[in-house]
C-alpha cells in the first residue's frame, strides 16, 4: 500500500500521549514566549539528543520538555497542532493521553490544563469534523496516595474523560501498586487503559488485568513469553495498543523487521498501530503503519485488519464504531 492510499483510509489513533507530540519548533516557541533557559542550542541539538538507551532516558527528556507547557493557550497550541496533523492523516478518532502529575507537579493547575486541552477537542469537532476524548494517565513512579490525590483533583473534569490510564517507568512499578485507585476509577464509570509489557514482564500484563481490570494493554509487546496469557488476550479479545517507532527508539526491539507484530496477528491478538511519543520517536501514525508493514511483510489485508481494529479496540459508542467497520 502506498502513503497516498494509506492516508485517506479512515483510522483511530488509540495511544498518543499529547505531550510527545511536542515538536522541536513548539518546544523553542514556547520556552523564548514563557522564559524558559533549555538545554540545547537550536532545533538541530534537541534532533541529535533524542537517542534513547531505554524507556527512563526517554522519559527523562520528556518530562524536561513538558516545562514550557504553561498556560491553557499552550496546551491548546499543542492539541491543535496534534489534531489538524490527524485530519491530515486520516484519523478520524483519536483517545489521547496526558499527564496530570507532569503539570500539577510544576504548580500547574490541572485546570489550565485541562481547559486548553479540551478547547482544541472542541473546536477540532467542529472544525475538523473528528472526534477525540481524553484520558489521563497516573506516572506510576509516583506513590499511589500521588494517584489519589490526583484522582481527587480530577472529579470536576470527569466528563471530559472516557477511561484512565498508567503510564511512566514501568520497571519496579507493577500494576497492583494502583489497584485501589483504579478501583475508584471503575466504579465512576470509566475504562482502564495501562501501559505494560513494554520493557516490563508478562506478568505486568497479567497485573494489569487481574488488579487493574484493564479493557486495553499499552504496548504489551511482552506478551508473547506467556502462552497462556495470550490464549487469554485472544479469548477476552483484550487490544494491544503497539507503537512501533517507539519500541525501536527506546531498544525494545533492535529494529522493525526483529520486532513481532506479525507474531502477535498471527496469534490472533486484537492489535492496533499508535505513534506513543511522535516528535520523540520519529514520525506520526502512517509512517508507523507503512514502516513496520514493510519490515513485517505484512500485506494490505493485514493492513486493513490493523485499521479496522483501531475502531474495535476503541472506545467509541458501538454504533459509531460500527459506521467504520
Ligand atoms: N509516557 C510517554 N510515553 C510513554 C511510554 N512509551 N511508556 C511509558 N510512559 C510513557
Ligand atoms: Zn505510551
Amino acid at each position: 500500500m502506498d502513503f497516498a492510499t494509506l492516508k485517506q483510509l479512515p483510522k483511530a489513533e488509540l495511544h498518543l500521549h499529547i505531550e510527545g507530540t511536542l515538536e522541536p519548533e513548539m518546544l523553542f516557541q514556547l520556552a523564548d514566549k514563557n522564559q524558559v533557559v533549555l538545554p540545547y542550542a537550536d532545533i538541530d541539538a534537541v534532533r541529535a539528543a533524542y537517542q534513547f538507551n531505554s524507556l527512563q532516558d526517554f522519559l527523562d527528556l520528556y518530562y524536561q520538555g513538558m516545562s514550557v507547557l504553561q498556560t491553557a493557550s499552550d496546551f491548546y497550541d499543542l492539541t491543535w497542532a496534534y489534531l489538524e496533523r490527524c485530519q491530515a492523516d486520516g484519523v478520524v478518532h483519536t483517545e489521547i493521553f496526558f499527564d496530570p502529575q507532569g503539570h500539577t507537579v510544576r504548580g500547574i493547575a490541572i485546570d489550565v490544563v485541562i481547559d486548553g486541552i479540551s478547547r482544541a477537542i472542541a473546536q477540532a469537532h467542529t472544525r475538523l469534523g473528528l472526534s477525540a476524548s481524553l484520558i489521563p494517565c497516573f506516572l506510576r513512579h509516583l506513590s499511589e496516595q500521588d494517584a489519589l490525590d490526583t484522582w481527587q483533583e480530577l472529579q470536576p473534569h470527569l466528563a471530559h474523560f472516557v477511561a484512565v490510564g498508567l503510564d511512566s517507568s514501568e520497571l519496579g512499578h507493577p500494576p497492583e501498586k494502583f489497584e485501589r485507585v483504579f478501583a475508584l476509577v471503575r466504579d465512576a464509570g470509566l475504562k482502564v487503559v495501562a501501559h505494560a509489557g513494554e520493557e516490563g514482564p508478562a506478568a505486568y500484563i497479567l497485573g494489569a488485568l487481574d488488579s487493574l481490570k484493564a479493557n486495553r494493554i499499552d504496548h504489551g509487546v511482552r506478551c508473547l513469553e506467556d502462552k497462556a496469557l495470550v490464549d487469554r488476550l485472544v479469548a477476552e479479545q483484550i487490544p494491544l495498543t503497539v507503537c512501533p517507532f517507539s519500541n525501536i527508539k527506546l531498544k525494545v526491539f533492535a529494529d522493525l523487521a526483529s520486532s513481532n507484530l506479525q507474531a502477535l496477528l498471527d496469534a490472533g491478538l486484537c492489535v492496533t498501530i499508535n505513534s506513543d511519543d511522535p516528535a520523540y520517536f520519529g514520525g506520526y501514525i502512517n509512517d508507523n503503519i507503512l514502516q513496520v508493514a514493510a519490515a513485517q511483510q505484512l500485506n494490505d489485508e493485514q493492513i486493513r485488519v490493523l485499521l479496522g481494529n483501531s475502531f474495535k479496540a476503541s472506545f467509541l459508542p458501538e454504533e459509531q464504531k460500527q459506521a467504520f467497520l
